[in-house]
């Protein structure tokens, strides 16, 4: 990997991403049930009905995988903090244990030089708020505006940077309409109304935040770009359709107050009464937006009723998850957002990486290649005058990767999931050598 930090822009942020589920261990500390918890002990759901009750172990582990961060020479370090396990009933009673973690959690962070990025929501919303319809009840942007006062009260004195809500289109469309992650449903009406939630909740969110004084908030959204499989008219109106979904309703309600036609075509009449007011909020202003970026995708039409698309198999090289590695999507995607959306705001990447069969003792040659060749991607946008101002790897180490189990290894550090050994492999060195 040939690159110094000469090659990015001065105070350019270097780090890596985690996210709580995928790492603590929720079965320790005190933390609540979530619904991440029971999609997992549902048959069919998850690979092995894998659970995140020990995960790696970071609850315990904390300083080492701090130093870890530090040997690596990360400038920033991008984690999320679990509403179960700050408010396990997800309202009323804190779990001070769990405030404790946190509060450790961005003291070390801060001892060892390396800026604490929070994400507030990556996925594992307390059961007692499933019961109450979870994403589908308006009512969970004042619940999460509780749980932002509540956390933010704690640590929002030291954090560097805080964004609320973690790729909101797993949130809604992945979890709701494709069924694929908790709560697991397949509801068209469920998933309008998850998807225009998620931005109120977002929205009432960072006001919580400038309330209590912080600065530095932003948006987390991730992106695959699409590609028509071919040149029939009904094969581009798919892939404009796919692009609305989940690419451009997300950016299009935080940055234009409005949802894009080829979504509202199927979503609008199942949308919550009166969405059209909720923009003031949804759109209250931010500090800079974070793209997560891993693959494209080919689109072809599929008959029957809205959405009328499907993926299409590509024939790039594919990584461990089976997604096609394509880099040219990450620039793209960085020089579309400035230009359509975002202008001067700062833009971070703030997921990227890939999942490969790594093994303790095999060099991760692979990953070094993806990393490498999207770091210059990233450049190439920077080149074109995008205000990229960091770039963050998912992730530190290997973890929890929802549906697919402990099967897919996107780390930069091995961990052995008997003995939960961490060992860095080839591409955290290959990092370390320059970020350090
Ligand atoms: C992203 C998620 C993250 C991880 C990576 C591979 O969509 O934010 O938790 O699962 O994909």
């Amino acid at each position: 990997m040939n690159f110094s930090r000469a090659d990015f822009p001065e105070g350019f942020i270097f780090g890596t991403a985690t996210s709580a589920y995928q790492i603590e261990g929720h079965g320790f500390g005190g933390a609540g049930p979530t619904q991440w918890d029971s999609f997992a002990a549902t048959p069919g759901n998850v690979v092995r009905a894998e659970n995140g009750a020990v995960a790696c172990d970071h609850y315990h582990r904390m300083n080492t995988d701090l130093d870890l961060l530090a040997d690596l020479g990360a400038d920033a370090y991008r984690f999320s903090t679990s509403w179960a396990r700050v408010l396990p009933d997800g309202r009323g009673q804190v779990n001070e244990a769990g405030l404790d973690f946190y509060d450790r959690l961005v003291d070390g962070l801060l001892e060892r030089g390396i800026k604490p990025a929070a994400t507030l929501y990556h996925w594992e919303l307390p059961s007692a708020l499933a019961d109450l319809g979870g994403w589908r009840n308006r009512d969970i942007a004042s619940w999460f505006a509780y749980f932002t006062a509540t956390i933010m009260g704690r640590i929002g004195d030291r954090v560097w940077s805080a964004a609320p809500i973690n790729e909101p289109w797993c949130v809604g469309w992945l979890s709701h309409f494709d069924g694929h992650h908790a709560p697991g449903l397949r509801d068209i009406r469920a998933t309008a109304r998850a998807m225009h939630h998620v931005l109120l909740a977002h929205g009432q969110a960072i006001q919580v935040m400038r309330d209590l004084g912080m600065s530095n908030l932003g948006a987390v959204c991730n992106f695959e770009w699409s590609q028509p499989a071919g040149n029939a008219p009904e094969t581009l109106r798919a892939t404009a359709t796919y692009d609305a979904i989940y690419n451009r309703f997300f950016l299009g309600g935080l940055f234009k107050r409005s949802y894009p036609t080829e979504v509202l075509v199927g979503l609008g009449a199942h949308l919550p009464r009166g969405w059209q007011d909720d923009f003031d909020t949804i759109a209250t202003p931010l500090d800079w937006l974070g793209l997560n970026y891993y693959t494209r995708k080919l689109i072809d039409h599929a008959p029957g009723p809205w959405p009328n698309y499907r993926e299409v198999g590509g024939p790039l090289e594919k990584t461990q998850m089976g997604w096609e590695v394509y880099p040219e999507g990450l620039r793209d995607f960085l020089i579309r957002t400035a230009a359509d959306y975002t202008g001067d705001l700062p833009l971070y990447v703030t997921e990227n990486g890939m999942a490969n069969p790594d093994t303790h003792n095999t060099p991760d040659t692979a990953r070094i290649a993806y990393l490498t060749r999207h770091l210059d991607a990233a450049r190439e946008a920077i080149a074109q005058g995008v205000p990229l101002k960091g770039y963050f790897t998912w992730s530190l180490m290997d973890n929890y990767e929802w549906a697919l189990g402990y099967d897919k290894r996107f780390g930069l550090v091995h961990v052995d999931f008997d003995s939960l050994q961490r060992t860095p492999k080839a591409s955290y060195q290959a990092l370390a050598k320059w970020w350090r």
